[in-house]
């Protein structure tokens, strides 16, 4: 595999190698190794045309933890304000002899259009695509899924999600962290139940490797984690829902709802969270809550990702 553009790229068994190495990576790091000489004289690039907190800094964690070599580039005072274009900023990163890209772009398509149109031979990683996808953010997903839920199952390397189910409640229309998680879960074995309003959910969901439900509360009692999707207000261009009080009256998970999931349950958010809206303070910092820990475990799982694609084979 050279580049992680989609979910599509990988196949059950790729994904649960990343798993896997991930979770050797993690045991590396608790016995003190926190620097690894894996790519060392490679250079990663982040390229980030849109805001982010989470991945971009976890990326550059990542690489670093490898011993690369790190640019980060934000389109916000780079040349692409003066209008350049996707594929001469390419062309430059090849120049400079990138053997990695991190790329996340408004436009979905981008980064499949870097990986596919031979501007540059690095290695293309998607770290979120307008709608479309942010595979490593699924895989992050899985990863603290598989640790939270199934290590008591036994042995949790070389396993999947089978038997679980996974809700992923709210504006799946805009989610690219929907998309790719309903595609992962499904590939991992998982049953993935969607909620939401029929104004959020996409055209065609009915065809999707998934259960889809317009009310939350009925689907509570089955579920074994709820992962609370962001209302993206800055991509809706209409009225999608009647008001924000609205919404989180019949979509938030309040301590109510909480308190109807089975004890076991557990609660995920990629961030960044509308506290209030689609989730209370009250849950999101609850004991149930493994939000801080999906973003620790977006860096080894990134490192993962990046000792695969660029560095080598598995680590062992
Ligand atoms: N989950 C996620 O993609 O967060 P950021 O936008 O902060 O990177």
């Amino acid at each position: 595999m050279k580049h992680l553009v989609s979910i599509a790229d990988l196949s059950r068994d790729d994904a649960i190698k990343i798993l896997d190495t991930a979770e050797r990576l993690d045991a590396l790091t608790e016995q003190g190794a926190k620097k690894l000489p894996t790519l060392r004289g490679r250079t990663v690039v982040n390229l980030f045309y849109e805001d982010s907190t989470r991945t971009r800094l976890s990326f550059e964690l990542a690489a670093k933890r490898l011993s690369a070599d790190v640019i980060t580039f934000s389109a916000k005072g780079s040349s692409v304000s003066k209008g350049e274009s996707l594929k001469d900023t390419a062309l430059t990163l090849q120049a400079m002899g990138a053997d990695a890209v991190v790329v996340r772009h408004n436009a979905s398509g981008a980064a499949h259009q870097l990986a596919h149109t031979g501007w540059i031979d690095a290695g293309i990683i998607n770290a979120g695509d307008g709608t479309h996808e942010h595979p490593t953010q699924a895989l992050l997903d899985a990863y603290t899924l598989r640790d939270a839920l199934t290590k008591d199952r036994g042995e949790a390397l070389g396993a999947g999600l089978d038997g679980i189910t996974v809700g992923i409640v709210g504006d799946v229309l805009h989610s690219r962290v929907a998309r790719s998680n309903i595609r992962l879960l499904h590939k991992l074995g998982a049953h993935v139940v969607v909620i939401g309003p029929p104004t959020l959910m996409p055209v065609g969901i009915d065809k999707w490797p998934c259960e889809v439900r317009y009310d939350i509360d009925g689907a509570l009692p089955s579920l074994d984690a709820i992962m609370m999707l962001r209302v993206q207000q800055e991509r809706m261009n209409g009225s999608f829902f009647p008001s924000s009080e609205e919404y989180s009256r019949m979509f938030g998970l309040n301590r109510s709802r909480a308190a109807r999931l089975p004890q076991h349950a557990i609660v995920l958010h990629p961030g960044p969270m509308n506290r209030g809206m689609e989730i209370t303070a009250e849950v999101a910092d609850s004991h149930r809550s493994v939000i801080t820990q999906q973003v620790a475990n977006g860096v080894t799982v990134r490192m993962a990702v990046l000792y695969l694609l660029v560095g080598g084979d598995s680590v062992d």
